[in-house]
């Protein structure tokens, strides 16, 4: 999968952008603040119609401005087509070829990407919610309709809370809150259902990547952590099943908590350091490299459920590294990844080799180094 071509306008602080990618490394250096991130975030925006840096896509058009565009050009197995993406006032729009595409899920499954950033350094540090983001990018990656499923999950939570809340003191209606809760478990168990797959291809790949990048020296473990009982294989009426019973179960503490204490949303990927819990006791070194294993496991498994590694932006983590670390983080990315985009302040904190393309970023522009 090859990003061939890159078009943006309007985005950010970005001037007018133009850019024919390296098939292997893109290294875009600048000063802080001059619109290197922006520019992964235009890549990022192609691919997966948002941000990863937060959640409302109008803020990335650029301040007075009533729109922006991005297009892009791509090859995988051979085939090439033209991606482009326009926010307006009336909101987002994605066209494939030239052709609008009615459903934004229509949209995707073309061009696949994995961003680490500064922010991922803490994933396995940092609070759940941190890792159920990751877990649900991982997978939306791989299954690109696990997007609407996660928000009718999301809408039948709110559904079911608002409904706790509004019963405070009254008694709930429970006709009102059977409904409610089928909607919930069914939505429920598909998230379930799909994390838990997810995970047992994915945990595997995870341990193996913490070997090679801690050499052995330490015994790091990964585990799913969801409802009590949910076994690794369970399909997914197994997952509504047991969300049913796990729900019914926990229905008289809701109600006095006025909230759903059981489901996907309470999710974790649980880290242990040689048997301690990562979380408090592996050293801040420790917890980058596991945050990196995470990221190359995601790269690897994607390669080989899509056929081919995804583009990896990798936003200024070099800088966070020292330099033996980085050396090592490059080169194990480099044989996990296929073309790669790196944002830095210094080129030397890169390694990089013949296969790379500099680009200059600054104040919104971007010039390629000859
Ligand atoms: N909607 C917007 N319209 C115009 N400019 C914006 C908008 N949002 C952010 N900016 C500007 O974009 C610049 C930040 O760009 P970016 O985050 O890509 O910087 P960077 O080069 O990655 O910097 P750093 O090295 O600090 O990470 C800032 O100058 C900011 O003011
Ligand atoms: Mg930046």
């Amino acid at each position: 999968m090859q990003l061939l071509a890159l078009e943006a306008e309007r985005l950010r602080n970005l001037a007018p952008l133009r850019l024919e990618p390296h098939p292997r490394f893109n290294v875009f250096e600048g000063d802080n603040g001059q619109g290197k991130t922006n520019v992964l975030e235009a890549i990022y925006l192609l691919a997966t119609l948002r941000s990863f840096r937060e959640a409302r896509a109008r803020n990335l058009v650029c301040w007075g401005e009533s729109d922006a565009w991005v297009r892009g050009e791509i090859e995988r197995r051979g085939i090439r087509r033209k991606m482009g993406v326009e926010l307006a006032k009336t909101g987002k729009r994605a066209a494939i070829d030239g052709r609008v595409v009615d459903r934004l899920s229509e949209y995707f499954g073309h061009l696949h990407v994995v961003v680490f950033g500064p922010e991922d350094l803490v994933l396995t540090k940092g609070a759940p919610v941190n890792r159920r983001r990751f877990l649900d990018r991982a997978i939306f990656n791989l299954h690109p309709s696990y997007l609407d499923e996660m928000r009718a999950f999301v809408t039948a939570l709110k559904h079911r809370n608002e409904l706790l809340r509004a019963s405070a003191g009254r008694g709930v209606d429970r006709a009102l809150l059977a409904s409610f809760d089928e909607e919930l478990i069914r939505r429920g168990g598909r998230v379930l259902w799909r994390r838990t797959r997810f995970v047992s291809d994915f945990l595997p790949v995870v341990r193996a990547v913490f070997d090679d990048v801690t050499a052995g020296a330490h015994a790091i473990g990964v585990d799913y952590e969801s409802l009590a009982g949910l076994a690794a294989d369970a399909d997914e009426d197994a997952c509504t099943e047991l969300y049913r019973q796990r729900l019914s179960e926990a229905t008289p503490s809701d109600l006095r908590q006025r909230r759903t204490t059981q489901g996907p949303h309470t999710d974790d990927l649980a880290f242990s350091l040689d048997g301690f819990p990562a979380r408090v006791h592996a050293s801040q070194g420790q917890h980058r490299a596991m945050a990196l294993a995470l990221k190359i496991a995601e790269l690897q498994l994607a390669d080989s459920v899509l056929g081919g590694p995804p583009l990896l932006l990798l936003d200024d983590v070099s800088s966070e590294l020292d330099r033996g670390r980085n050396a090592q983080l490059m080169a194990h990315l480099s044989r996990a990844a296929g073309q790669i985009f790196v944002t830095t302040t210094d080129r030397r904190w890169i390694a990089v080799d013949g296969e790379t393309q500099v680009f200059r970023v600054e104040a919104g522009r971007v010039l390629p180094e000859p």
